[in-house]
């Protein structure tokens, strides 16, 4: 059976529905080896983020689970632009609802499906409620989203047609996420945690395979915008398990990008500091990153300086100009997903360099 453990103290827990946190409050980790990634076990299953089941950590050759799945990943690889040859862009955003999110929320809810949960709770600024909402209608467990009246309107209305209770929250993003917490140990119910629950990166680790298939190598660097560092977590954990399979030499250099008004990991990592120290969140239009106190800050910090990586912060008008000169391209995406192509603008690459760009969240989804 498999187990959590504790990334402060070490203290292992059997997965079971309700434990999320461990008793020191330090996150959890789950407990396994190195997936051995056989590459010709792929064309086996679906031409979705299921491709890659093998490397997860679900019993192997059980029936206890099936996968819960509206066929999110596969997200097309395109040159940027014929000027630039070797930038690329990930187009995440066609995804069933318009986020990476799904990569994460579609393992995460087939893990509560295993384990026979009848409620979900989770707490967002938007994207990731969106996907739990979503997969959990699919499997038919209820939801509750806790989220900021300040929400984007039409986030909050796809969360209300997939049948979820919205519970909204005037307050900062720390407070919803206690809201969240302290519904989840009353009524002792799942926690749907994007943050906390480490099946979300087993979904978005996915990210990396895709991209190691796509261009039959690992890029050089990945340009992501971080928050709670979900997408950025699976980019690293991806990369770091075809390293130790041999198929890659070395992790891509993460180049992590957060709203300079929001910007606890940006300043934690100028400092050298371990544990990004909690800030205030002075306003951002990149509301999926404006993070003041992330959990996992220690985790994405050794993330991205493992891969020689760095921070950069982007100012508001920078996000602005970016959405525009993305959308003059083709490519219409959220101000969360504009907050990356700023720090591309100003990303100084080397000659041959293969950045990738994540297009993570549909423009369609804020104004
Ligand atoms: C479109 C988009 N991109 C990036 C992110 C950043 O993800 P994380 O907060 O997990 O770092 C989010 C988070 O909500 C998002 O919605
Ligand atoms: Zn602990």
């Amino acid at each position: 059976m498999k187990q959590f453990i504790c990334k402060s103290c070490g203290k292992t827990y059997d997965i079971t529905p309700t434990r999320w946190k461990c008793e020191c409050g330090g996150v959890l980790n789950i407990v396994k080896d190195t997936p051995i990634i056989d590459v010709t076990a792929w064309n086996n299953y679906p031409n979705s983020i299921w491709r890659y089941v093998e490397t997860m950590p679900f019993a192997k050759g059980s029936k206890t689970w099936e996968s819960v799945t509206m066929g999110e990943g596969q997200s097309a690889l395109i040159m940027l632009d014929p000027a630039e040859p070797t930038t690329y862009v990930k187009v995440d955003y066609m995804m069933p609802t318009l986020s990476f999110k799904d990569r994460g929320a579609a393992v995460l809810m087939t893990k509560a499906k295993e384990l026979g949960v009848s409620k979900v709770i989770a707490d967002s600024s938007g994207n990731a409620g969106t996907a739990i909402a979503a997969y959990a209608a699919r499997c038919h467990i209820a939801c509750d989203i806790y989220l900021s009246d300040q929400t984007s309107p039409k986030k909050i209305a796809q969360i209300k047609a997939h049948g979820a209770t919205i519970k909204e929250i005037r307050g900062t993003r720390e407070d919803i996420a206690a809201a969240a917490q302290k519904a989840v140990d009353e009524e002792h119910v799942f926690y749907a945690s994007h943050v906390y629950n480490p099946y979300f990166y087993e979904g978005t680790k996915t990210y990396a395979y895709e991209l190691y298939e796509q261009l039959k190598a690992a890029p050089d660097t990945i340009i992501v915008p971080v928050g709670n560092g979900t997408l950025l977590l699976g980019v690293y954990y991806g990369f770091k398990e075809l390293v130790e399979n041999g198929l890659i030499t070395n992790i891509p250099k993460i180049v992590a990008i957060q709203a300079k008004n929001c910007a606890p990991l940006a300043h934690a990592y100028r400092t050298g500091e371990e544990l990004a120290q909690p800030v205030t969140n002075s306003g951002t239009l990149a509301e999926g990153i404006a993070i003041a106190a992330p959990a996992r800050s220690q985790q994405i910090l050794e993330a991205v300086r493992h891969t020689n990586g760095t921070f950069m912060e982007i100012e508001e008008e920078e996000i602005v100009n970016a959405r525009a000169q993305l959308s003059a391209k083709g490519y219409y995406v959220e101000m969360t997903s504009a907050v990356n192509y700023a720090g591309y603008l100003k990303y100084k690459q080397a000659p041959g360099e293969k950045v990738i760009i994540p297009l993570c969240g549909a423009g369609i989804k804020s104004v």
